[in-house]
């Protein structure tokens, strides 16, 4: 493998994780950002975002002087003397009006980048972009030189280390075959399955599979409340389907709808991409229907166990949630199904107090407005009415739940992760509600 002299744009986890990784396999990498200050910090090594194994790659990379950090885009470029090779664009690309992907933060790079790109180099979008923008990043750059290529990421938050170095595949678009290949060439030493493709079909490959992914999810949640209608286990369902290898095991798990910073903004892309095209992607809007749903029906579990009734008033009452971040092993807080079913509890009146061992008490987040964030999970378990189980981070499961039991107001857990041993629960007093789950049958009209 030749090592590449390679600039990332854009140190979010994507970008960032690209370039220690990249770094990481013996390529030059200088990592790019607009943020003077979170550059300053990754120069002496801080890294801010929660991700397993990312300090230490970046430490690893900068003493091993193959990954540095710069401000600017162009700045990046040039200090690649020999010319730089690939220019990997990691910028954000959020939900515009419409939920078209808003590309102002790509566009900026291409005319910041443009007259310093060296004949021959490649571009990749990394970011998740429209299908079509490689051909449009093209046009945009008027560079016919420099060839741009679609490499979208797989990374999940959390594991995205791992995910970059242990890879499914490999997926590279282009029009530019000999480009596509010098792209996937960087990759070679992971010895991940390659798909060459044109760009349309490599950014389609994103939103197909991220929509399947959420797809999957509201499947189980729908077969979850189907099994509290039946009084069926979903437990013992999922994984009586899981050794099915056509369905597998991952992505398998119910709970209280899918959030986080992709599946929800490339759910929302993949349908502006079929309304363009002229098609109405049924199944995709049925499966965003049905995560919406499965909040309120959350809200509903939590009425039902606090009031008894699916109608009762949730004034007065004062709630625990659990967890706060969009999954466990993260601090993000973006398209947190945990918030949205905050604020759907707080307009119905209930008064709420929040702990998330990722979440300082001290942290100011306009999402964590009206939560009263304790520092000390006992703490926020004191005088409520009932406890919600909202991520399903694992040092919940070995609370002292019997003390718990002593501190809180009524004795009700709502568990929208299934994350808690219903016996555990029972021995320490409390009346448990998982979703799906059989002993939850009574709660059927939820
Ligand atoms: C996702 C994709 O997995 C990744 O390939 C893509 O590049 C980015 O989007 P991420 O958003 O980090 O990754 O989270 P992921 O682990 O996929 O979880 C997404 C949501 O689904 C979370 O809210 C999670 O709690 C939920 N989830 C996941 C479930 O409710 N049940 C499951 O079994 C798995």
């Amino acid at each position: 493998m030749f090592a590449r002299r390679i600039a990332v744009v854009g140190t979010g986890y994507v970008g960032l994780t690209t370039g220690a990784c990249l770094a990481s396999l013996g390529h030059h990498v200088i990592c790019a950002d607009v943020d003077e200050e979170k550059i300053r910090r990754l120069r002496d090594g801080t890294v801010d975002i929660l991700e397993p194994g990312l300090s230490d790659l970046v430490a690893e990379g900068l003493a091993a002087g193959r990954l540095s950090f710069t401000v600017g885009a162009a700045v990046a470029v040039a200090q690649h003397t020999a010319g730089v090779e690939v220019v990997f664009l990691c910028v954000p690309t959020p939900m515009g009006v419409g939920g078209v992907a808003d590309l102002r933060a790509v566009e900026a790079v291409l005319d910041e980048v443009r007259d310093a790109l060296p004949a021959g180099c490649v571009i990749v979008n990394k970011s998740t972009v429209p299908v079509g923008t490689a051909i449009r990043t093209a046009e945009l750059l008027g560079r016919p030189d420099v060839a741009v290529t679609s490499n979208p990421e797989f990374l999940r938050e959390g594991t995205a280390v791992r995910d970059f170095l242990n890879p499914d595949r490999i997926v590279v678009g282009s029009s530019a075959q000999d480009a596509a290949e010098r792209v996937a060439a960087l990759y070679s030493k992971l010895g991940a399955p390659t798909v060459l493709t044109d760009s349309a079909s490599a950014e389609l490959v994103k939103y197909a599979a991220n929509g399947f992914l959420a797809m999957k999810l509201s499947y189980v949640n729908a077969v979850a409340e189907l099994c509290e209608r039946l009084g069926a286990d979903i437990l013992d369902v999922t994984e009586g389907m899981s050794y099915d290898r056509r369905i597998g095991r991952e992505f398998l798990d119910p709970g209280p709808g899918w959030g986080g910073s992709c599946l929800p903004k490339d759910t929302q892309a993949l349908l502006q991409v079929a309304d363009a095209a002229d098609f109405e992607f049924r199944l995709m809007r049925a499966s965003i229907d049905t995560n919406t749903r499965q909040r309120q029906r959350m809200v509903d579990k939590i009425r039902l166990a606090i009031t008894g009734s699916r109608t009762g008033s949730l004034n007065r009452t004062r709630v625990a949630l659990l967890g706060l971040t969009f999954k466990a092993g993260t601090n993000d807080l973006r398209d947190s199904p945990a918030l949205m079913i905050a604020a759907l509890l707080r307009q119905a009146g209930a008064e709420l107090v929040g702990y998330d061992p990722a979440i300082p008490a001290s942290t100011s987040h306009p999402d964590l407005v009206g939560i009263e964030l304790a520092a000390d999970v006992y703490a926020a378990l004191s005088e409520v009415d009932a406890a919600v189980v909202l991520t399903e981070w694992p040092e919940f499961r070995t609370l002292d739940w019997s003390r718990i039991a002593g501190l809180m107001r009524a004795p009700s857990v709502i568990d929208t992760r299934n994350l808690l041993d219903a016996d555990v629960m029972a021995r320490a007093g409390l009346t448990w509600t998982g979703v799906g789950r059989r002993q939850s049958a009574d709660n059927a009209s939820c």
